[in-house]
């Protein structure tokens, strides 16, 4: 399904190109957390795949944070740029919530920034936050209904749980969000339809918490002792009832990172249009 998202958008790229618009990212790393390592790579590579000028910005982990401002506004002012991606967690000294805030809405392409986060509660977006667009695009490729199905969101992360939930309100999904003070937590995720883990607690949900003919979809991605990759669901216990479920690595982890191509391609599109006058 990704692969399909980024062939489409390919030629999408190529059409902006033909038109004299080439498509640009900026992807900030602060640090040097592995893991974030990981995910800048794989975004500077599929920028590469489907046509995207990328560029990296990799700063020391004791970087200040009025460098980070710095060159957010730097970035912001260069019309090369559609998106501006800085890569999260952020060293300790560095608010994140600041850095969020200094990004033009127009080039947030994680919709982080409060003005994205607003237009998404009401409906009315350019961007929605990645992972949890890559979610409602696994299961509307799968053809699986929301509307009036009981829906359950484990984690209530500004990145994940959040938006997940109201993106699966705005397909009409009744929908319970569930975290780490949520008492008798199995007995509501055997009310689930559909159930959306990200609490990023290694095999968290298993096979018994679940009901026979379940949604189950992982966007946990959590290391092992044992360097193993795990999701937030227990897979073999969990696929014995579940109708569908996505593996971990290569089942949400793919989405998100299609549908940062999509944000980026839809902000150059806007800036091509609004440079035309066709705002
Ligand atoms: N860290 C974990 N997930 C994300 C994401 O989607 N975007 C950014 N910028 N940082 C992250």
């Amino acid at each position: 399904m990704s692969q399909r998202i980024k062939n489409a958008l390919k030629n999408e790229v190529a059409q902006l190109k033909e038109n004299g618009k080439s498509v640009g990212l900026a992807v900030v790393i602060v640090g040097d957390d592995p893991a974030s390592r990981v995910y800048v790579n794989a975004k500077k590579k599929a920028c590469e795949e489907i046509g995207i000028y990328s560029e990296e910005h990799a700063l020391p982990g004791d970087t200040a944070e009025e460098t980070l401002w710095d060159l957010i506004a730097r970035l912001n002012g260069r019309a090369d740029l559609d998106g501006i991606l800085v890569q999260l967690p952020l060293p300790k000294q560095i608010s994140e919530e600041a850095v969020i805030n200094a990004i033009a809405p127009s080039k947030d392409v994680d919709a982080f920034h409060p003005v994205n986060v607003g237009k998404i509660m009401t409906g009315n977006f350019d961007f929605l936050p990645c992972t949890p667009a890559g979610v409602m695009a696994l299961i509307a490729e799968s053809g699986i209904e929301v509307e009036g199905k009981e829906c359950v969101v484990v984690g209530r992360s500004n990145i994940v749980g959040k938006p997940m939930s109201m993106l699966l309100l705005h397909r009409h999904g009744t929908v319970t969000i569930c975290h780490s003070r949520t008492r008798n937590l199995a007995e509501v995720t055997r009310r689930a339809d559909i159930l959306v883990v990200a609490a990023g607690r290694p095999e968290m949900i298993t096979g018994d918490m679940i009901k026979d003919g379940a949604v189950v979809i992982d966007v946990g991605m959590n290391r092992l002792e044992d360097k193993k990759l795990a999701g937030d669901a227990h897979f073999e216990s969990c696929a014995r009832k579940a109708a569908a479920i996505t593996p971990v690595p290569g089942g949400v982890g793919p989405m998100t990172i299609a549908m940062l191509m999509k944000n980026t391609v839809t902000s150059a599109t806007l800036a091509y249009n609004a440079a035309r006058g066709e705002v």
